[in-house]
């Protein structure tokens, strides 16, 4: 398929190279400042007038926190399948999925594209609700990253802790912070270590007197997640074109993953 990428920076110059590997054709790369971006601009108009002039039939947003509500809001109105992973604009969730509606567009939001990421998620819920029936184990979540990342702990990490909370249900209180007394019984501690360039790596502890279940995920690179949108794309574009998939709806990994 024809696909416009909007932000070309370090994702959109992997997910260009993997949805070419792919047999797609990217036919416009924009940007505010890449010097090697096909068209240069900020402006949501320009940007959704750029992805028209493309022949684009899908486009993959990856920019900034600042700029994304602006260019969905821009880009829906084309009623070409769009693809968001840039992140921090989940309290406006609701009101994008609203813009979908009314602009009859399909869009696609994940935090994580991480398709190993999307079924560790599933594995740590099947895994809690097991343990959760043997009172002996307690469960804890630590993540470690680069020392390049600004923010801790990870929305991963925090994601992990959600899932477990609704899986066992002793567990009701997420704690970030060290702590200076005996964790209580129903505190899910989330730890993380900020450390040279380690990869991100997520773990889940069960652990009882008697043995300690843990259950790790480490991505290697940035790939997992282009490799994700690019997937996301193609699976968006062909269901609404085969009509498996609805046009003004917005979905996510886990209805890629069923
Ligand atoms: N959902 C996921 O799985 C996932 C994975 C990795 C990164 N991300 C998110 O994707 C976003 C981009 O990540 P990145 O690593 O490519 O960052 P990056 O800084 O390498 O690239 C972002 C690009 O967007 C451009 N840009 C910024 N504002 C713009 C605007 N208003 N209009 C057009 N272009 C604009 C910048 O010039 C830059 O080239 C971040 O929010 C990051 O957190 C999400």
């Amino acid at each position: 398929m024809k696909i416009a990428l909007v932000g070309y920076g370090k994702m959109g110059h992997m997910i260009e190279a993997l949805a070419k590997k792919r047999g797609n054709t990217i036919v416009a790369t924009i940007d505010s400042y890449a010097q090697d971006a096909t068209v240069k601009t900020a402006d949501p108009v320009q940007i959704a007038e750029a992805v028209k002039q493309s022949g684009a039939e899908g486009v993959i947003e990856f920019t900034h926190p600042d700029a994304v509500l602006g260019n969905i809001q821009s880009l829906l109105p084309l009623g070409k399948p769009l693809v968001v992973g840039t992140t921090g604009w989940n309290a406006h969730i609701d009101k994008v999925a609203d813009w979908a509606k009314q602009n009859n567009c399909s869009l696609f939001y994940a935090a994580n594209y991480s398709i190993g990421v999307n079924l560790f998620y599933r594995i740590i819920e099947e895994a809690s609700k097991l343990i959760s029936d043997y009172d002996e184990y307690d469960t804890a979540v630590w993540e470690a990253h680069h020392a390049q990342k600004v923010d801790s702990p990870s929305g991963t990490a925090l994601e992990i802790a959600r899932r477990i909370m609704a899986t066992n249900f002793k567990k009701t209180k997420i704690v970030t912070d060290a702590f200076h007394a005996k964790p209580l019984p129903n505190e899910l501690h989330v730890s993380s270590t900020r450390l040279g360039s380690v990869p991100g790596t997520h773990t889940v502890y069960f652990d009882s007197n008697a043995d300690t279940i843990t259950l790790t995920h480490t991505a290697r690179s940035r790939e997992g997640f282009a490799l994700g949108a690019v997937r996301a794309m193609e699976w968006l574009f062909e269901g609404i074109e085969k009509g498996s998939l609805s046009k003004g709806q917005l979905y996510t990994m886990s209805d890629l993953l069923q």
